[in-house]
């Protein structure tokens, strides 16, 4: 999605904005742009890469004391560079504006502008925040004022930053739904949509809140809330010490983000379980001071995510039944958000959530606070997202900063979160005897090295990707806990390769899309040595006597041998209850080999972002 990042200080802040927008590469972007002021307003755009922002800033010898910079991810009007932020509007004094999610109602106040005279010159919703700002301006003159009075007048999610030409010396932020944070610097102030974008200039960060308006100066900054009133009362706000490595988010030795985050999954998951490991049993603590509380009230659980998170969901369903024994339904956010269904308030919503900004998630958890369901727990990995705030209970994976849109790393952290949570609800609930919790805590500590033995495969899964890369269709087969697995197996190959891939439960394949197999279609299956893999090697014979090529994810001792047009990669341990995490491996390493194969953007899918902040 959109990015921002905005400076103002005593020296050139070009390279600060030049870095922070290639900070901000990895949300996804068509288009990028920057504005500062150098005798006049100087806005530069393209719809290349941040490098080539970077080359026009030599060529136009750009330069200023204050800037503000973007990349767009494409909602209103085609990726262009007429398209691309800033926007401006204004004739004696020009303003600039950048901004990040959606004005709902644009075509509202465009009309109404247009009225008055003012020309667009683009197809996007920014371009109405621009004139009506300029608008505002002329009767009021103060830009701080004009932008307060604006924003009670846009409907949306969003986060803007805005200058104005003849008032270079300060910048005018606000926050409305989308993240928006203040860098407070020694020689300088800043402002970005992601805290990675500042990690050169500032740790000090203040997380503006929803309504929050700010002017930043070069030395000083004040910040007052439009919630309850359109002119806004001064607020303090927390200046809070970024702790984030800018290791975390540099590439290192890797070729892309997806690998280093492919690798990092067991220090990841490590960090996530740390409390655990230490401990000699679960806390539901974990999940927040009220977390006993209400975990021993609730009765059933509701999952409500998107995307990878959702499969991650629906493996918790198959753990939540068969160990906490409560009923679980798992919802696609952006369908959950518009439907009529029953609240029971003995409900735990459950928000699963890699950026934790997720508009789909974030809106069906408000719908589901609406319906009635009292209680709520996000899982999330962005401590200070919009998620995190909304809900009575959180636990936050420590997977750290994932840059590459696929998500990896998040989603076997979230597993892992989800397994904790399953064996504290079956504990309150008396189903778990003493050993037992022993035996679930030692796997757990087992887990980070049981995934560096599983990232072992890398070299045989290498070796299919050539040949799978070639292909234009691709089946997943997966049953029970490991059918959401193959979905996810099947999202990864489809979002980085553009191989159309489906998954299906095994079981199902008789019923349809087995018309479908032929020498062109490979059939990756996950075979796990677990009560199903009878059932599953019938499907899979199915497959093998249609002439279909079985790409087989098998355990170590599931007893499934090599034949023409049957391929297996064995893990190594044989490893129960963590089976779907160990097994998502493969299927990321896959995903990524065929990617490289076939030459693709691995990091930056086509058409993709990495937080989905709008519809
Ligand atoms: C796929 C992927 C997406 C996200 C989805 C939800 O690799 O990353 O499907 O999982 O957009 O995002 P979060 O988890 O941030 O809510």
């Amino acid at each position: 999605m959109c990015g921002i990042i905005g400076a103002i200080a005593n020296v050139d802040i070009v390279p600060v904005l030049l870095k922070g927008l290639s900070r901000l590469e990895y949300r996804g972007y068509d288009s990028a742009g920057l504005v500062v002021v150098n005798d006049g307003l100087q806005r530069l755009r393209t719809t290349g890469r941040v490098s080539e922002l970077g080359k026009l800033v030599i060529q136009q010898k750009a330069c200023g004391l204050a800037g503000i910079a973007h990349t767009r991810w494409a909602t209103h009007g085609e990726p262009s560079e007429r398209n691309a932020h800033p926007h401006l509007s204004g004739e004696k004094s020009r303003i600039a504006v950048v901004h990040n999610g959606i004005i709902e109602n644009h075509e509202a106040i465009r009309i109404r502008l247009k009225a008055k005279g003012f020309k667009f010159t683009s197809d996007t919703d920014t371009e109405v925040i621009a004139h009506l700002i300029a608008f505002k301006l002329q009767e009021e003159k103060d830009l701080f004022k004009a932008v307060c009075l604006s924003l009670a007048e846009l409907q949306g999610a969003y986060a803007i930053a805005v200058m104005e030409e003849a008032h270079p010396e300060r910048i005018v932020v606000a926050r409305n739904g989308a993240p928006l944070l203040i860098g407070v610097g020694k020689n300088g102030n800043f402002v970005a949509s992601d805290s990675s974008a500042l990690l050169q200039s500032t740790r000090n960060i203040i997380y503006l809140e929803e309504g929050d308006v700010a002017e930043l100066h070069s030395h000083n900054y004040r910040i007052v809330n439009c919630l309850h009133n359109q002119l806004g009362d001064i607020v303090e706000r927390t200046i809070h010490e970024s702790h984030l490595s800018s290791d975390a988010v540099e590439l290192g030795p890797y070729a892309h983000f997806m690998q280093k985050e492919i690798f990092e999954q067991p220090s990841a998951v490590a960090n996530t379980l740390e409390m655990v490991f230490n401990a000699q049993s679960i806390s539901p603590n974990l999940f927040g001071n009220e977390a006993e509380n209400i975990f021993s009230r609730v009765k059933n659980i509701l999952i409500i995510a998107c995307g990878t998170s959702y499969h991650a969901g629906l493996v918790a369903r198959y753990w939540i039944e068969s160990v906490a024994k409560m009923p679980c339904n798992v919802e696609i956010a952006s369908e959950y958000r518009y439907r009529d269904s029953i609240a029971d308030p003995n409900t735990l919503v459950v928000g699963i959530s890699q950026s934790g900004e997720t508009a789909d998630t974030l809106a069906a958890l408000n719908h589901a606070k609406k319906l009635g369901h009292h209680y709520s727990l996000a899982i999330c990995n962005v401590p200070e997202s919009a998620l995190i705030r909304q809900t009575s209970l959180r636990f936050l994976t420590r997977a750290g900063p994932e840059i590459g849109v696929a998500s990896t790393k998040a989603f076997t952290t979230q597993l892992a979160s989800l397994l904790l949570l399953t064996v504290t609800l079956a504990k309150i609930h008396h189903l778990l005897s003493k050993d037992e919790e022993r035996h679930i805590i030692g796997a757990l500590r087992h887990l980070p090295v049981a995934l560096q033995i599983a990232l072992q495969v890398e070299s045989q899964v290498k070796i299919w990707a050539k040949s799978f890369a070639k292909k234009r269709h691709a089946l997943f087969l997966g049953r029970g806990v490991h059918y959401p697995i193959a979905m996810e197996g099947a999202l990864k190959l489809k979002e980085i390769s553009y191989i159309h891939a489906e998954a299906y439960a095994a079981g199902e394949l008789k019923h349809g899309p087995l018309a479908l197999v032929d020498n062109e279609m490979p059939v990756v299956a996950i075979a796990p040595n677990d009560q199903l893999l009878g059932k599953l090697k019938s499907n899979l014979q199915e497959v093998h006597a249609r002439g279909g090529e079985l790409y087989v994810f098998a355990d170590v001792d599931a007893q499934i041998i090599e034949s023409k047009n049957l391929h297996v990669i064995r893990l190594a341990e044989h490893t129960g209850l963590l089976s779907p995490i160990l097994h998502t491996i493969p299927l990321q390493l896959l995903a990524y080999y065929v990617a490289l194969e076939r030459g693709t953007d691995v990091d930056k899918p086509r058409n993709l972002a990495k937080a989905v902040t709008v519809e």
